[in-house]
């Protein structure tokens, strides 16, 4: 796998893809280089002009490939629920794989719609009720890949307190909890799936240090001007191009020999660039006891039924 590049992604004609935050960074290289292999994409976006914009660029990109735009607001359950209802209407209820993609980096604390911490809640919650949700429309061989960061080993995650309404709010801390779930969730989603008999891959991916919108966006949220700029461009000099970036998730979605459970990223200078390769969970990522309490109180405050259950 060493060298694995895009060039070794097999043809996707036929496959149908959904990736959340596909307007921007690794979710619009991922969109399009799948749409570019044949598959049939689903970008699902907040931003009806940015995904417009998303949209023209990978069907231009893939020559005419199907591709369609899905309205998703993951800070609101509400719209979690119309995306995937229209994802399964457009699909025909099947989809091979869905790429969990999307995501916010130390936000100051703001809350989703529905009173969620803005980062649990839109990194880790609204996914999982995306994934939930979609759960029947994903048949034998789906995957559901989820991006988390080597930002989880410093998270400490309380399932009772995803919110951080009993500690001190630290938006570092807050991210790197949600990334945590990130990978609590498929793990957990991997045993469930197992257990219910379910032919379904569950598999993370994380890209390392990669240059996309998200540290200017992080910038943008903790101070006005022109500091996010300079950021911008500071960022650059640490991270790798978003083509590279992009390949732990596209493996993840895509090689033949992934199997269930597995957690894959850059494999250079402690994961932070380099050729995808199998990444390293923390302990923490692999505990069971607080993945199933995860699962549970995820699905007690969004309201949706677990699929698999
Ligand atoms: N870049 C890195 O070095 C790095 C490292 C570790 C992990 N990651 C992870 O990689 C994933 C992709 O991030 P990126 O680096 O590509 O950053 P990005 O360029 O900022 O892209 C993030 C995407 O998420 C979307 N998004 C944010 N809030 C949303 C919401 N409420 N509903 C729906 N979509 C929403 C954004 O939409 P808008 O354009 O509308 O804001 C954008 O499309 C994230 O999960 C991030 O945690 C990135």
């Amino acid at each position: 796998m060493s060298r694995w590049s895009a060039a070794d992604i097999p043809d996707q004609t036929g496959r149908t893809v959904l990736v959340t935050g596909a307007n921007s960074g690794l979710g619009l290289q991922t969109a399009a280089v799948l749409a570019e292999r044949g598959a049939t994409v689903l970008l699902a976006c907040r931003d009806p002009q940015r995904g417009r914009a998303a949209l023209d660029r990978v069907r231009s990109g893939s020559g005419g490939t199907d591709a369609a735009l899905v309205s998703l607001d993951l800070a609101d359950l509400s719209s979690v629920r119309t995306a995937a209802d229209e994802a399964r209407r457009i699909t025909g209820d099947r989809l091979d794989v869905l790429v969990n993609n999307a995501g916010v980096m130390a936000a100051p604390r703001r809350r989703t719609v529905d009173g969620f911490e803005l980062q649990i809640g839109i990194n880790h919650i609204g996914h999982a009720a995306l994934t939930w949700l979609l759960g029947p429309a994903l048949g034998p061989g789906a995957r559901v890949v989820t991006v988390s960061s080597l930002a989880h080993r410093r998270g400490g995650l309380d399932p009772d307190d995803l919110s951080f309404e009993q500690r001190r709010y630290n938006p570092v801390a807050a991210y790197s909890a949600s990334k945590l779930a990130n990978l609590l969730f498929t793990f957990e989603l991997d045993r469930r799936a197992r257990d219910a008999g379910r032919d379904l891959l569950a598999v993370a991916a994380h890209p390392g240090l990669t240059d996309t919108e998200l540290v200017f966006n992080t910038a943008r949220m903790n101070s006005a001007g022109p500091l996010a700029h300079v950021v911008r461009w500071g960022n650059k000099l640490i991270t790798q191009g978003v083509a590279a970036g992009a390949l732990p998730q596209l493996y993840a979605a895509t090689a033949p020999d992934v199997r269930s459970g597995e957690y894959f990223g850059p494999t250079s200078l402690g994961e932070t660039r380099g050729a995808p390769g199998r990444a390293a969970a923390s302990p923490a990522a692999r505990d069971e006891h607080t993945a199933r309490l995860l699962w549970e109180r995820t699905a007690e405050l969004t309201g949706v039924t677990p699929d698999p259950a």
